[in-house]
């Protein structure tokens, strides 16, 4: 039996956890969930958001189901998510997109480029160093390539003309889709926010550095429609965390209205790495017709509540 490592966090983190758990129980799979109690509300309590102990119970499950974890702005706290992202190798962050209006899945680098943790800070001057390594670049260039293969075509966005570091990322992208046979071209990471919003058909798959794929991911969220859609995968060679790509979201947590599409996509995503591509597109079709009946939380202008909407799921699951 799999074993996960299941992480409410905060805000409207639980809230969407819940309803992902409930679809992942109607699409009758069976794992056994392990839960951990991580993030700010933690840290308020007991001055500790994650400890060495949560990191290496972690390594003993199969992967992690992520809600959400609030960052406060404090010098003070770490965010728990770039540690897990950090000591579990997750170095690849695949984000689908997916509307009417577009098709697409962002591959993110994870572990390396801005975020890279290495700052250098005082009052007349802060300093915060792109990291780019030739591994790193090879390694997610291999799961965008693996990715694209089966799709259409891989656009790597950099902006090798200014920052010289993307050039040995924009040189190691090209020699592994080379390797990979597939088709593939580039762009500067501003053209292709630009053309995102106006011509989002041009794009199948984007593979980036850190910073530039969370903010073209979030960008992709917004021509999808809501925050509250998305989903993601942060993929290892070992371990791997699925999670909404949105936050905690103080302003409406506590009033049972979260979408959580983003949260029970996330599941299917997690049973498609266990294999089970069945149940996963059970769980997709369900969201796919439920959202297509007008049955929409109010981010998407409906009325529905976080749960009416994970009770609409589940009468289309039972009724295919
Ligand atoms: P956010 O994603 O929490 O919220 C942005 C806006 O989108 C808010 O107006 C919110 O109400 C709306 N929204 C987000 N998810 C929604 C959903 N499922 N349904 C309906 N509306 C939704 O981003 P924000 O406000 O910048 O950050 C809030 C906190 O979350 C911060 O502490 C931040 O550090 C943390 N955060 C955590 C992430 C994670 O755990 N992976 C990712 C992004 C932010
Ligand atoms: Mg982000």
């Amino acid at each position: 039996m799999k074993k996960i490592a299941l992480v409410p966090g905060d805000g409207i983190g639980p809230e969407v956890i819940s309803s992902a758990l409930r679809v992942l129980n109607a699409a009758g799979f069976d794992g056994e969930l392990v839960e951990f109690d991580i993030g700010y509300g933690r840290w308020r309590r007991d001055g500790k958001a994650i400890t060495d102990d949560d990191i290496e119970r972690m390594k003993d499950c199969d992967c992690i189901l992520f809600g959400a974890i609030t960052t406060p702005p404090d010098p003070g706290y770490r965010s728990v998510l770039i540690r897990i992202r950090k000591e579990l190798d997750l170095y690849a962050n695949i984000r689908p997109l997916r509307s009417s209006r577009i098709d697409v899945i962002i591959v993110r680098e994870n572990t390396e480029g801005l975020y890279s943790g290495l700052e250098m800070l005082g009052d007349e001057e802060a300093r915060t160093v792109r990291v780019i390594t030739r591994k790193g670049s090879q390694r997610i260039a291999e799961v965008a390539c693996r990715i694209a293969s089966e799709r259409k075509h891989l656009t790597i966005i950099h902006k090798a003309n200014v920052l010289k570091s993307d050039v040995l990322f924009l040189k190691t992208c090209r020699e592994v889709a080379e390797r990979y046979g597939i088709r593939y071209d580039d762009m500067l990471v501003d053209a292709a926010a630009y053309n995102m919003v106006i011509r989002p058909e041009m794009f199948d798959v984007m593979v980036t550095t850190n910073l530039f794929g969370d903010i073209l991911s979030d960008e992709g969220a917004g021509i999808v429609g809501s925050l509250g859609l998305c989903a993601s995968a942060n993929l290892g060679d070992r371990w791997a965390l699925f999670e909404p790509i949105h936050g905690s979201a103080p302003d409406i947590a506590g009033n049972g209205i979260a979408n959580p599409v983003g949260a029970i996509r996330s599941a299917a995503m997690m049973l498609e790495w266990f294999g089970e591509m069945e149940r996963a597109q059970s769980i997709h079709q369900a969201v796919d017709r439920t959202l297509s009946k007008g049955v929409k939380t109010p981010d998407l202008g409906g009325l529905c509540t976080t749960s009416e909407f994970t009770d609409a799921v589940i009468d289309e699951m039972r009724r295919a």
